[in-house]
């Protein structure tokens, strides 16, 4: 079962879904490019995949999606302007998002097939090598990014290496579960992968995160375009084919994670992110605290005058 380790140079960020949870807010917008305090879902991402070495990055789009690619241009009438006003600060801020030449890719995804198949449509632009594979609405706040705590755990002993986080055991059917057969430090040992089954099925309450670090072998199942949960082509299904062939690790990632693909996580991110930046958090835990007095305050005032009604 044992494979050399090769490095993790490509990431895929698979960014064709439809976004629906949020919409009407990603009707036009694509859900990667809503901003979190400052900075949109996919730069986010592409960050967190720098930190990690990252030097291929390949976006599977679809019609609309375009301005995800825009977001990584230069913009050069923008840094005229910025420049003519001295605004270093804002030029640092624009230079932070750009890309070096050449290591922006986008394949096209130009039906909505699932997750598994977004992927499947990256297979030339990641060719024989392993992979990671990032969601941006999967955020993880930590000061080391999630993708590079995963390298580090993947160049120690290979394999394939899949985010993983304990969920509510109601939750289990909104996730790909985790089936283990050991753990030695942050590393699970997998034997088994089950895309949203019911509590009463799942193997454990272990989910995926939304990274992954795969070998290239994946494509071999992808290509088969299985349709697994929900009649979508499923990432989950084809790992599961190759742990049989493969060593397969969940890595238990050290930070807060939050899913911004859904309002309740969305407005959490904000909270968790605007307290973790210096420049905002203490007027903002000034902001938070009035908040909940007055919550509070018209709570108790409600409650009094159902008592009095009662
Ligand atoms: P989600 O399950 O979050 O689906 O996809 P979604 O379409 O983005 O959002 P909802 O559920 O309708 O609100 C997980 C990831 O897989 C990508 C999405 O863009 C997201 O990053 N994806 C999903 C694709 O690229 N193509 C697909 O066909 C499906």
């Amino acid at each position: 079962m044992s494979q050399a380790i090769r490095p993790v140079r490509k990431a895929v960020f698979p960014v064709a879904g439809l976004g629906t949870r949020l919409l009407p807010a990603t009707k036009v917008l694509p859900k990667e490019m809503l901003t979190i305090v400052d900075r949109p879902l996919i730069q986010m991402a592409v960050e967190e995949a720098i930190e990690a070495g990252i030097e291929q990055f390949i976006f599977v789009i679809n019609y609309g999606k375009e301005m995800l690619v825009q977001h990584f241009d230069n913009a050069p009438q923008l840094m005229k302007v910025l420049e003519a006003r001295g605004k270093t600060d804002q030029i640092e801020t624009i230079k932070a998002a750009a890309l070096p030449e050449g290591s922006l890719q986008t394949v096209l995804q130009q039906e909505a097939l699932g997750l598994g198949h977004a992927v499947w449509c990256a297979h030339h632009a990641v060719g024989n090598e392993p992979f990671a594979i990032i969601l941006p609405d999967d955020t993880v706040l930590n000061s080391v990014g999630c993708l590079a705590q995963m390298v580090k755990s993947y160049n120690s002993h290979g394999g394939n290496v899949v985010a993983a986080c304990e969920v509510a055991p109601e939750d289990t059917r909104r996730y790909g579960i985790l089936d283990i057969s050991g753990r030695q430090d942050q590393a699970l040992s997998i034997k088994g992968l089950v895309e949203k089954p019911s509590p009463e099925l799942a193997p454990s309450n272990m989910a995926i995160f939304g990274r992954y670090i795969l070998q290239p072998e994946i494509f071999t199942y992808l290509a088969r375009h299985e349709q697994g949960a929900g009649g979508e082509i499923q990432l989950t299904d084809a790992m599961a084919h190759l742990l049989a062939d493969q060593d397969f690790y969940g890595f238990l990632f050290e930070g807060e994670r939050l899913d911004c693909g859904n309002e309740l996580g969305f407005v959490k991110a904000q909270i968790a992110f605007a307290l973790n930046k210096p420049s905002l958090a203490p007027d903002i835990a000034e902001y938070m605290m009035t908040k909940l007095r007055e919550y509070h305050e018209a709570g108790s005032k409600t409650a009094k005058s159902m008592k009095k009604v009662a």
